[in-house]
């Protein structure tokens, strides 16, 4: 677009856009299994529409738009403008400064091309009288999204406008990162050995299992320390886990009734009460911090994370109607609630996954297997041999022992590792016909690959590859 006044072309009332995180292709396998007619339109953003059941709200204006605080891999969410970016901007409430930012995904963009965008609508802006603040893209032609979101460039007079060739879009919703650093790491029950699996991925696994009605049960049979189920419920999923470990139960309860709590004090109720203390009080207090993963994605302490409650909006038009005493309410936050925390001692049990005889109905399954042993350094061939084997024989008899206590179609997600090798690729289990031989069929995807569905960081030894499934 050169001027002001040239219109891209109309599109669809019921088109968005999603930037996508870290690993695009992970992320484009959520928006698949969420949204309808999910296209990749650059290598980091990708178009889709609604279906009836994807996450979603009611907007201020009365439009449906996606919850992003249900989507563990986009980082912004945009919409198509359908006027120039000059109309749009002059169209904004007449009263205060407006403040802009533009990120330029089109291909070889350079930053100075964004804010020189940003600055040639400033300057049309200034001469219909309207002040503009700029945000300057400093090295990127991309807005981070802690920019996006510490600026409020989604909501009334904050905008960033997304450009991607000829066509530009507005953000509509940013991922709050804070509120992620939050969640991972106040809980209080967190242990370094067993991999702490970051929210986002959790929340990840847990759409890969589609559009599952509200108050479906999901079962994590390798709970850990609970961050599948913490995520679940704030999605507004019923509960069921199981880990060998005693201990990790015990986490995994702390961990579920301090998120439950939060709800509480912010509501300023107290459901809590009838619960008897020591049932739940047991090993509360153990934190174990041995620091072997160390794979917090993008969740770097900080002093603000730790002063938020763990779960804080920033939808743009929920937020601004949120007061304080709402901030943790239904219409923001579906935690399963008080009476499924009173029911904690039947939904987390100590059990072997391979042999374990969960609680029906099951809804949806998704966990972060066993990994095997931590590792600092890719393992010596013979070592690697040796767990490899260990793990497929847990996978696969988890795997046995579900089919047999699931409904046919009931999905299921799970990570399992794949580990450094010295020449730097990663070695995979390799067991889709195995598990295949099991009566499951492993989902495949539009846009990717199996291969695409594996969760690194770069050089990281213990990897997690996504395999999706259903039962026959
Ligand atoms: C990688 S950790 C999962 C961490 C978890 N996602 C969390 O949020 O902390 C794997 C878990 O599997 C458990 N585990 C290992 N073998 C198991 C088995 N046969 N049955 C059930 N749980 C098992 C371990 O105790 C460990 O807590």
């Amino acid at each position: 677009m050169k001027s002001g006044t040239e219109k891209p072309t109309a599109r669809s009332e019921s088109e968005f856009l999603a930037v996508l995180g870290r690993q695009p292709r992970i992320s484009l396998a959520e928006l698949e299994c969420l949204f309808d007619d999910v296209r990749l339109v650059a290598p980091y953003l990708a178009s889709f529409r609604l279906l009836p059941n994807s996450p979603s709200f009611r907007a201020k204006d009365g439009s449906t738009i996606p919850d992003i605080r249900r989507l563990g891999g986009s980082l912004k969410l945009a919409r198509p403008l359908n006027i120039s970016p000059l109309d749009f901007l002059r169209s904004l409430p007449a009263k205060g400064k407006i403040t802009l930012g533009v990120s330029d995904f089109s291909h070889g963009a350079k930053s100075f091309v964004a804010e020189k965008e940003a600055l040639r609508l400033k300057k049309a802006l200034a001469r219909a009288g309207r002040a503009v603040r700029v945000i300057p893209n400093k090295k990127s032609a991309v807005l981070s999204t802690a920019t996006t979101l510490h600026n409020r460039l989604y909501t009334g007079r904050g905008v960033e406008l997304i450009k991607h060739n000829q066509a530009f879009y507005r953000v509509i919703a940013v991922q709050d990162i804070d509120a992620y650093t939050a969640r991972d790491q106040t809980r209080p029950a967190r242990d370094a050995k067993v991999g702490m699996l970051p929210p986002k991925l959790a929340q990840i696994l847990i759409n890969l299992c589609g559009n599952c009605p509200a108050g479906s049960v999901l079962l994590d049979p390798f709970c850990g320390t609970g961050v599948v189920l913490q995520e679940g419920a704030l999605m507004g999923y019923s509960l069921q886990g199981s880990d060998l470990d005693a201990r990790m139960i015990r986490y995994t309860r702390q961990n579920l009734r301090w998120l439950s709590e939060k709800q509480i004090n912010y509501n300023r109720q107290n459901p809590l009460d009838n619960i008897g203390e020591k049932q739940l009080k047991s090993g509360f207090q153990e934190v174990e911090e041995s620091g072997h993963f160390e794979d917090n994605e993008g969740t770097k302490k900080s002093s603000v994370a730790a002063k938020m409650p763990p779960h804080t909006s920033i939808v743009a038009q929920n937020a601004e109607k949120v007061n304080s005493k709402n901030k943790w309410g239904d219409d923001l936050l579906n935690l399963a609630s008080a009476t499924e925390v009173q029911r904690l001692e039947n939904w987390v049990r100590e059990g072997d996954a391979r042999s374990f005889q969960w609680r029906q109905p099951i809804g949806l399954v998704a966990c972060e297997t066993y990994l095997g042993p931590p590792m600092s350094q890719p393992p010596a061939e013979i070592k690697l041999k040796e767990t490899k084997q260990e793990c497929k024989g847990i996978i696969l008899g988890f795997l046995r022992n579900l089919a047999a206590q699931i409904q046919p179609q009931t999905p299921v997600a799970i990570a399992v590792p794949a580990w450094l090798r010295p020449d730097q690729g990663y070695e995979r289990l390799n067991i889709l016909d195995d598990i295949r031989n099991l009566g499951y069929n492993v989902k495949s995807f539009k846009n990717l690959e199996q291969a695409d569905l594996l969760y690194h960081r770069e050089r990281q030894v213990v990897a997690r590859e996504i395999i999706v499934l259903r039962k026959e």
